[in-house]
């Protein structure tokens, strides 16, 4: 059994061991470049505030920076026997460089750690996510310009209802994206905030300087309180999965609509060839299996926050290794997905449409509020116009007059997509990325300039 931080001489129980380790050796690979940046920012606080040398702080930063480069390239392992990531580190820092590998860990513990792991490794899966979703968003935009002008049979109850258009259907989805990333920057703020150093959840008696290690890795401010600090544990992750179940719910949505829009029932929309599957018996078919995948799986996605809340629910203030599990169900979100985006995206820039879908004489009475519309303009009141409407539709001489004019905001004839366009640029602009990503690149830089 290899060394335990919390080692006192008392060996755990084997089974105990699995057990409690969980699949931590697995979760906490996608936390190591984190959990090197943070201890990177807590050592070069450390030494400010007398707790380390100067020297020791330039060994213990050449030695991370390199770990560091090891967690991008792949390589690095949690080895058997080693509880998480947090000791892992510790073990290698340790084997190199001897006892003042052991000294990082003054004032800190690996319940802040694992904090600012996780917030560290969030903000970068949600850069990760608003670009993902932007591609989509831009693609859908397109789309909605390039076929304002066709049209397609709107529907309530399933039943054709109103004319709708191309326009309208691709650029709803676009601006539902909109609205998620609101919320995605909301959960963005809440995300982007320093738990470091409020440690075990109580502090610590050392003076730490915690806006020092604010600052150091880009965060906007502290969770200042240290027990709300820890409180934090799963808040965060229920916040970011909710925004990421909204897009999950987009995307379900517009996943829907395509597979029916596919069907020769409707027969709105083709996928090329390649984008679809056949059957093992029937040899005619292409089936849209990636839109009936990327809806099962966004579905599923939008259990995650209510698992996060079963899981943190009856939970005291403190830390409790429950929070643990949190892990294994908020880790893999991100890349289930992002992946799901970008097939959505692949897909919606190659569909093809259906231009001549009105010539169809079955969607006739989609037009019914048109006429009705004409009528109340010469002056007949609406309730009369309807009734005469009902009555030819009924009667089966109902003429449709399919040039229609709509002119109001969000119609037909008038997207505002100019507007949308605005409103989305305008939430991106507000994730400020770039002064995270400055922190970053500068705390890593020290490690080189210090050499
Ligand atoms: N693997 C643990 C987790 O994710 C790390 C923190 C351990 N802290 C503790 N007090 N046992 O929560």
């Amino acid at each position: 059994m290899a060394q335990k931080l919390w080692d006192k001489g008392i060996s755990v129980n084997e089974e105990v061991e699995r057990f409690t380790v969980g699949r931590d050796q697995e979760m906490d690979i996608f936390l190591a470049p984190y959990d090197v940046l943070g201890s990177m920012a807590h050592i070069t606080m450390l030494e400010s505030i007398g707790l380390l040398s100067a020297d020791e702080l330039k060994l213990l930063l050449e030695e991370l920076r390199s770990i560091y480069a090891l967690t991008r390239s792949g390589w690095f392992q949690i080895e058997e026997g080693v509880e998480d990531v947090h000791s892992q580190v510790e073990l290698m820092l340790t084997r190199r460089l001897g006892d003042v590998g052991k000294k990082i860990h003054s004032g800190r513990s690996r319940n802040d750690q694992v904090l600012v792991d996780l917030k560290l490794f969030t903000r970068t899966k949600i850069r990760e996510t608003v670009e993902n979703v932007v591609a989509l968003f831009d693609i859908l935009i397109a789309q909605s310009e390039r076929y304002k002008e066709v049209l397609l049979p709107g529907y309530t109850h399933l039943q054709v209802a109103m004319p709708s258009s191309f326009g309208l259907w691709f650029g709803a989805y676009a601006e539902s994206l909109t609205d998620d990333l609101q919320v995605l920057l909301a959960a963005y703020k809440i995300t982007n905030r320093n738990p470091l150093g409020s440690a075990a959840g109580y502090g610590s008696s050392f003076p730490l300087n915690r806006q020092m290690t604010t600052d150091l890795l880009g965060f906007d401010s502290m969770d200042y309180n240290v027990v709300y600090a820890q409180m934090g544990r799963g808040k965060m992750e229920r916040v970011v999965s909710s925004a990421l179940a909204s897009i999950a719910a987009t995307l379900s949505k517009l996943a829907f609509d395509a597979c029916m829009f596919t069907s020769q029932n409707f027969g709105f929309i083709k996928l090329a060839p390649q984008y679809t599957t056949g059957s093992s018996i029937m040899p005619h078919k292409k089936n849209p299996d990636v839109f009936e995948l990327t809806r099962s799986k966004c579905n599923k996605l939008q259990a995650i926050p209510q698992q996060i809340t079963m899981i943190t629910n009856n939970l005291p203030s403190g830390y409790y290794r429950d929070l643990q599990i949190i892990k294994e169900v908020f880790i893999p979100m991100f890349d289930e997905l992002n992946d799901c985006l970008k097939m959505v995206a692949r897909m919606m820039s190659e569909v093809k449409i259906n231009t001549q879908i009105m010539s169809d004489n079955r969607y006739d009475p989609i037009f019914s509020v048109e006429k009705v519309n004409e009528l109340v303009l010469e002056g007949v009141p609406f309730r009369d116009a309807y009734k005469q409407v009902g009555q030819a539709i009924e009667a089966g001489n109902f003429i449709p007059n399919k040039n229609i004019c709509h002119t109001h905001e969000g119609s037909i004839g008038n997207l505002c997509n100019d507007k949308i366009v605005a409103l989305t640029q305008s939430i991106v602009a507000e994730f400020n990325f770039k002064k995270v990503q400055n922190a970053e690149n500068e705390l890593l830089l020290t490690t080189t300039q210090s050499e």
